[in-house]
């Protein structure tokens, strides 16, 4: 991202105090998503990266991962595969259980969801990433799978929370805003 690509994004993130419990200091994306020159920029910098990567789907995590990784996924040409919250997914699923910065949850991926591509190279997508909880699961889901999860890719990383370090242990990490 240039200064300037980066201050229109920056700019365009909404901090909502106190949300959804007292002390959170919460990142809204919809102030990034309405403005068409933030979600554009947002976009087409994640298209160039990811454009020369090979990969074979995106991965996103329910619910913000979704908007962003279909997108990339449309662009790029590539299949999506969501990743969803405990008994949304219709069909045979493998779970993780992870703690959040506020609570305790459970991810779930269509066990064939990557069966269509031999060893197939997957992007995990997120909005945002704070403890890494949601994303080392979805990131071991992605293996138990039989695919391979190449990079973790999140719009936010809230740096003060140490999420990426646990992550880089077993994937390549890239957040285009560190706060
Ligand atoms: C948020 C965010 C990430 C996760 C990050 O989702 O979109 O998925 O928390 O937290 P972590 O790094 O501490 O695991 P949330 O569970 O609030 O769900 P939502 O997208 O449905 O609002
Ligand atoms: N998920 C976990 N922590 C968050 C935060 N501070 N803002 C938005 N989403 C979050």
């Amino acid at each position: 991202l240039s200064n300037t690509e980066r201050r229109i994004v920056e700019n365009s993130i909404r901090d909502i105090k106190d949300f959804p419990k007292p002390g959170i200091v919460f990142k809204d994306i919809t102030t990034l998503l309405n403005d068409r020159e933030a979600f554009g920029v947002t976009m087409n910098h994640l298209y160039q990266k990811y454009k020369e990567y090979n990969l074979d789907y995106i991965a996103g995590i329910d619910a913000r991962g979704f908007i962003f990784a279909a997108t990339l996924a449309q662009m790029l040409g590539i299949g999506f595969v969501p990743i969803r919250k405990k008994g949304k997914l219709p069909y045979t699923t493998i779970s993780e259980k992870y703690s959040l910065e506020y609570g305790v949850d459970e991810i779930e991926v269509h066990i064939d969801a990557f069966s269509n591509i031999p060893n197939a190279r997957v992007l995990l997508m997120d909005d945002l990433i704070a403890t890494g909880g949601t994303a080392n699961a979805a990131a071991r889901l992605i293996n138990q799978a039989g695919a391979s999860c190449v990079e973790a890719c999140f719009i936010i990383a809230l740096d003060f929370l140490d999420g990426q370090k646990e992550l880089k242990k077993s994937t390549e990490v890239y957040s285009l805003v560190e706060v």
